[in-house]
């Protein structure tokens, strides 16, 4: 017994893996609905042990849910969410729509749960970007300790931030060139395939991409407006798992270690950092887990108070599916949200 539940994109990348992790960490649902686009009704999908079959998101009554989990992209955020929202869930939205509107809170447990407070403004919360995600939960405990005030970033994104369409054109195009195959890209604005490619969304005026624009206006918002931030986003022929190349100005010297024994404190980190081969992590490694893996923490010499660092994580999970299951749990523990059913019962 527990929440009426109802994950919006169930076919797609983040909504599987949102079936999964809710099973996975025992989230209480009553009752799980897998929604879609019309062109999948009836499509299986997994949950649990189960198979449930995918409804048309035109035909669902989101009256009859408590919390609903939109992971369908930003037009059918913008079309559904607030609406929605007024029929009483509470939408965890993964997709850009609202993550600046002053009444959506922006939420990641490990960094910003008090702002689960403003939940009800419009019944929605807004799921970061990926790559925001993981950034601010390995800078939050730093930044407890000893004030950021600029970081550089460069991202290694995996081409599954791009949903299903992006891990199709990978492998796809990867046969086409061993096999001299049609390798022209379709998704992405060049060969993905053996390649990488600097440049994530779209071009703004400034010279940036909105993706990187995403990265310090997310962190603005959910850590500290006052941390200057320069993010170069880069795709890269990794299926699963982004990675981050981050330098840190702190306003006080901060040694390697000091920041080792913070980040081994803080939650949701791993620290693997060993000047050895199992000393680091890959995107490959870090596939399928739950935590924010540093490494490779060194000094950056050629500024005051530098340091420099490693940040690897699954984009799909802490990136997307998993943050917003611990916006569940936070909304379930902060007694935010009570089951429709009235009954909230955790099978352990
Ligand atoms: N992948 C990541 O790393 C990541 C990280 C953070 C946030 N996000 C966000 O999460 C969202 C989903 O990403 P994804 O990677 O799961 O994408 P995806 O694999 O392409 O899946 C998209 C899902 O949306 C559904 N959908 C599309 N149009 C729809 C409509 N008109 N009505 C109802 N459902 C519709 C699709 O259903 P059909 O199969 O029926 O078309 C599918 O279930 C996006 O907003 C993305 O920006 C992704």
């Amino acid at each position: 017994m527990g929440y009426r539940v109802a994950i919006v994109g169930a076919t797609g990348n983040v909504g599987r893996e949102m079936l999964a992790i809710l099973e996975e960490l025992n989230f209480p649902v009553e009752k799980m609905h897998a929604i879609a686009s019309r062109k999948s009704k009836g499509m299986e999908v997994a949950w649990g042990d189960k198979t449930i079959y995918c409804e048309d998101i035109e035909r669902f009554d989101f009256s009859t849910v408590d919390i609903v989990l939109m992971s369908a992209g930003g037009d059918v955020s913008r079309a559904w969410s607030e609406k929605i929202g007024k029929l009483g869930p509470i939408v965890i939205d993964n997709s850009s729509a609202f993550r600046q509107d002053k009444d959506v809170p922006l939420i990641v447990p490990e960094v910003n749960p008090d702002a689960v407070k403003q939940a009800k403004k419009k019944n929605i919360i807004a799921n970061p970007n990926c790559s925001t995600a993981q950034l601010v939960v390995a800078l939050k405990p730093l930044h407890d300790a000893a004030k950021i005030k600029r970081a550089v970033v460069s991202t290694y994104q995996s081409v599954s931030g791009a949903g299903k369409e992006g891990m199709d054109e990978l492998w796809n195009q990867t046969k086409a060139i061993y096999g001299l195959g049609d390798a022209t890209p379709k998704k992405f604005p060049k060969q993905i395939a053996f390649n990488v490619i600097p440049y994530i969304g779209s071009f703004r005026d400034d010279g940036y991409t909105d993706e990187e624009a995403k990265m310090w206006e997310e962190t603005h918002k959910m850590l500290d407006p006052n941390i200057k931030l320069t993010v170069t986003c880069v795709r890269v022929p990794v299926f699963v798992g982004h990675s981050e190349s981050v330098t840190v100005e702190f306003d006080r010297p901060i040694e390697p270690d000091e920041a080792r024994e913070i980040l081994r404190e803080a939650p949701g980190v791993l620290v693997v950092d060993k000047m050895e081969h199992d000393g680091y992590i890959t995107p490959v490694d870090a596939a399928g887990e739950h935590a924010v893996f540093v490494s490779r923490i060194r000094k950056d010499p050629t500024v005051e108070n530098g340091l420099s660092f490693w940040v690897v994580s699954d984009n799909l999970r802490k990136g997307a599916a998993l943050n917003a299951v611990q916006i569940a749990q936070l909304l379930d523990e902060t007694g935010t949200i009570t089951p429709k059913s009235g009954v909230r019962t955790v099978i352990v």
